[in-house]
């Protein structure tokens, strides 16, 4: 097979670094991301990179703490897009000077006036960009030239063609810059002279090709969780390693309804996996049991998978190798080092350190979140599960609101399947979508009777991250339909509200 072509992002500390490097994918060239810090220039050069873009960032050139680049960069032969910071960090290491912003700053949707030139190849004299800017390039450096400008920056990109360096001061990866899919395109086409021919079905065979190589004769364990991401990882290592593989799957009670039994037969009997189940709702609600705080909650559950893990792995013996479904943009979030952006309950599911394992297999850790859910197409994984809505680890103790019990458990997951079962067949999609039983009861009245019963609130919201979400408008038919099913079919609940909250300040989930 040809060798992989692919572009560096190199990240100097912008917020679109992630958004580049999607942008360059979903050309069909595959893309790096990495710290400006973690790579040398030699290693650049190593690597073999068909071109590379400098991200933008918050500094300023000038400002001693500002992230800068050896400037043996662009002599390397390799083409360079600059981006923002990027594009004023090219003109500096080039010789160029830069200074404030006219009138402060830039910031939002402005006119930009490009020249003919590769970079601008299809992109009409005038057009929308979008500007986030207080620094400027003021002088050229020498050898390029200006190439775009808006009313108040009058170098918006340059040029040095001879030397294929490009830089631009406008975000060509956001939406909001208009041409900007194509600007991105010249540089990867027209400037890299890259093939675009990067595709799901190369990463599945060069990473089966690659496993089956290095972990002949291993055994290789993997903990299944139902989602997406330890599902697609899954069904890639069973490609690659076969009957070596096992997966073992913790059912603490607290999946949704018929979940457990769905991830068994897709993978047991679907895939023929070796496939363990543990059925330790006992031991998770025994545990829970009395306990009403959320972060307790998360602790308690959080140790007892490990301690059943641990129990079970005692019984199948020596495993060399632990799978785990890392993604891309959890690796670029740690690399960061910046431990606001992670959120700390999402290591539920995390295995004990004690375990011995020669090592641990990533093999998702290069692809986006859309891009495993293609892999996990392409192995035969059923849309469900591969379209799957995010789901917790700690399951539906953060969706019972005080005490956890057997008995709220089964109503909630009663109530939470005619709630998703309505809007799937209204289809209506939000980011995620729930039912949370909250600790309230009210009053109500059914026939000519009085009841008192629990109040269930369904939620459900929009987001791209998760990080910020919007409530969703589900049309009132149908929360009228799914409030009428709940009340009529989950004997104990008589009354239903819905969340429009959006987050902040609230969260997704209630607990
Ligand atoms: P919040 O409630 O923090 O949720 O707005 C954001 C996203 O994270 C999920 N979430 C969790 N996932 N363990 C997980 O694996 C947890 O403890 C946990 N808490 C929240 C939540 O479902 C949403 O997708």
């Amino acid at each position: 097979m040809h060798q992989t072509e692919k572009i560096l992002v190199l990240d100097f500390g912008g917020q679109y670094d992630l958004l580049i490097a999607r942008r360059v994918r979903e050309n069909g060239v595959f893309a790096e991301i990495k710290p400006y810090d973690k790579i040398t220039c030699d290693e650049i050069e190593a690597e073999g990179y068909k071109g590379i873009i400098f991200t933008g960032g918050p500094n300023s050139v000038y400002d001693p703490a500002s992230p800068h680049y050896d400037p043996k960069i662009l002599s390397l032969g390799i083409p360079i897009l600059g981006i923002c910071y990027g594009h004023q960090l090219t003109a500096y290491m080039a010789g160029g000077t830069i200074a404030p912003a006219m009138g402060g700053s830039e910031y939002g949707k402005t006119e930009l006036v490009t020249d003919p030139c590769a970079l601008f190849e299809g992109v009409p004299e005038t057009s929308v960009c979008w500007m986030s800017h207080t620094d400027r390039v003021s002088v050229l450096p020498k050898g390029f030239r200006i190439i775009a400008r808006t009313a108040t920056c009058s170098c918006a990109a340059m040029a040095d063609e001879g030397r294929k360096l490009y830089g631009v001061q406008f975000h060509p990866e956001v939406t909001h810059t208009e041409y900007g899919t194509a600007i991105l395109k010249n540089f990867l086409f027209g400037i890299c002279s890259c093939r675009g021919d990067w595709m799901m079905d190369d990463f599945i065979e060069k990473t089966v090709a690659e496993y089956r190589e290095s972990l002949a004769g291993k055994r290789v364990l993997c903990a299944l969780s139902g989602g997406v991401d330890s599902s697609v990882a899954a069904a890639l290592m069973h490609r690659a390693v076969g009957d070596r593989l096992t997966c073992v799957f913790v059912d603490h009670g607290l999946l949704r309804k018929n979940e457990g039994d769905e991830v068994e037969s897709i993978f047991r009997d679907g895939f023929g996996v070796r496939f363990v189940r543990v059925n330790a709702e006992g031991r998770f609600l025994s545990k829970l049991a009395g306990v009403t705080e959320p972060e307790r909650k998360r602790k308690i559950i959080g140790e007892e998978f490990i301690r059943v893990f641990e129990d079970e792995s005692h019984q199948l013996g020596k495993m060399d190798y632990l799978v785990q479904g890392t993604i891309y943009p959890d690796v670029v979030e740690s690399g960061k080092g910046d431990a606001s952006t992670i959120k700390s309950h999402h290591n539920v599911g995390g295995l004990p350190s004690v375990m011995d394992f020669e090592g641990i297999v990533e093999p998702l850790k290069t692809l986006f979140k859309d891009e495993v859910r293609e892999v996990g197409l392409k192995l035969g994984l059923p849309e469900t599960l591969v379209r799957r809505q995010p789901f917790p680890g700690p399951g539906l103790a953060v969706r019972i609101i005080g005490e956890i019990t057997k008995e709220k458990a089964d109503t909630l997951r009663d109530a939470d399947a005619i709630f998703r079962e309505e809007l799937e067949r209204a289809g209506v999609r939000p980011s995620q979508y729930f039912a949370v039983l909250t600790d309230t009861k009210s009053v109500g009245v059914m026939g000519d009777a009085r009841t008192y019963g629990h109040t269930v609130a369904l939620r459900a919201v929009t987001t791209d991250d998760f990080m910020t979400a919007d409530w969703t408008r589900i049309p009132y038919d149908v929360l009228e339909v799914a409030s009428r099913r709940i009340t009529n079919e989950v004997k104990t609940i008589n009354r239903v509200v819905y969340d429009v909250t959006s987050k902040p300040p609230a969260t997704v989930e209630w607990e």
